[in-house]
């Protein structure tokens, strides 16, 4: 009996997972804070096991964001690499579908907002956020 219910369980999620009602949209921006009065662009390159977004660059102010739609049961992830000046850096922006990344605390989110400073990189779970919504997880 536990058996056939686990398989009707199953069922329904996959059946779910067709008409779409368990997928999520999430955004995911990269966002340049870093000094005005530095010439270098932040570039960066963002990547998942099927998708290769591109390579981008930011001026100091600019921001860029991308979508995509994740089963509750899949889990998605999405690396970047960036380069500023002669620095590097390599990290997930997103491999948590309930907090953007593992490290981070609270509740079901859709926006990981990444802020780019010098002294490293920031996430929010809005966009455009207040000081008070970013916290840090990597240094340069
Ligand atoms: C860059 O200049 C803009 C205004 O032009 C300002 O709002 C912003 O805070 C400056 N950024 C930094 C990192 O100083
Ligand atoms: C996200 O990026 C697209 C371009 O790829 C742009 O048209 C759109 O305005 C951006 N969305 C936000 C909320 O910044």
């Amino acid at each position: 009996m536990k058996k056939v219910l686990f398989s009707v369980f199953l069922l329904s999620l996959t059946l779910l997972e067709v008409i779409g009602l368990s997928q999520r949209t999430y955004h995911v921006y990269i966002a340049n804070a870093l000094p005005n009065n530095s010439n270098a662009k932040l570039e960066f390159h963002c990547k998942s096991k099927d998708d290769d977004l591109g390579i981008h660059d930011l001026l100091p102010g600019q921001n860029w964001n991308f979508s995509f739609h994740e089963n509750i049961i899949r889990s998605t992830l999405f690396y970047c690499s960036f380069v500023w000046d002669n620095k590097q850096k390599t990290f997930n922006v997103f491999d948590d579908s309930i907090t953007c990344i593992n490290q981070a605390k609270g509740d079901q989110i859709d926006t990981c907002y990444w802020l780019v400073k010098s002294d490293g990189f920031y996430l929010a779970h809005m966009a455009d956020p207040p000081s008070w919504a970013l916290t840090k997880y990597y240094n340069w």
